[in-house]
């Protein structure tokens, strides 16, 4: 999936509202699939910036939402294994698959800084999002 210049526009406006309209956001990126190299790249993002910007399928969180199709909520980022820290002040994330005629082309990815801030409600109100977002891609 290759997001136009134009919808990576729209999509760093829509991480830059939830990061700033969201109490427990402090980051927010869109990555995106490259299925033939098996990489997940950073398309759009707010917050500070990070090294990671391509990651393999299969390596941390985000990796293993690329494989797993599923939604990954991670209460405390310590007690996991396959893991990839951007910041040391990262206490919690969301990964929450982004599907376009039902395939898995990329994710929005929420790190907090709060313990354990992420309910049910984060995971209905970003698969919206997410929906919301294929229609424009
Ligand atoms: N923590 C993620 C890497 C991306 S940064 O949070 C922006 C992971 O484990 O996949």
């Amino acid at each position: 999936a290759h997001p136009s210049t134009t919808a990576e526009q729209k999509m760093t406006a829509v991480c830059e509202l939830l990061q700033t309209s969201m109490d427990h956001y402090d980051w927010v990126g869109f990555y995106f699939a490259n299925h033939e190299a098996q990489t997940l790249h950073l398309k759009a993002y707010a917050g500070e910036e990070t090294d990671h910007t391509v990651i393999p399928f299969g390596k941390g969180i985000c990796g293993q939402v690329a494989v797993s199709n599923a939604n990954f909520v991670v209460p405390d980022v310590k007690a996991q294994d396959n893991y990839i820290a951007c910041s040391i002040t990262v206490k919690a994330e969301i990964v929450v698959p982004l599907f376009k005629n039902g395939k898995n082309i990329g994710q929005i990815d929420i790190d907090s800084n709060t313990p354990d801030p992420f309910t049910s409600e984060d995971e209905r109100f970003l698969e919206w999002v997410n929906e919301e977002v294929a229609k424009i891609l």
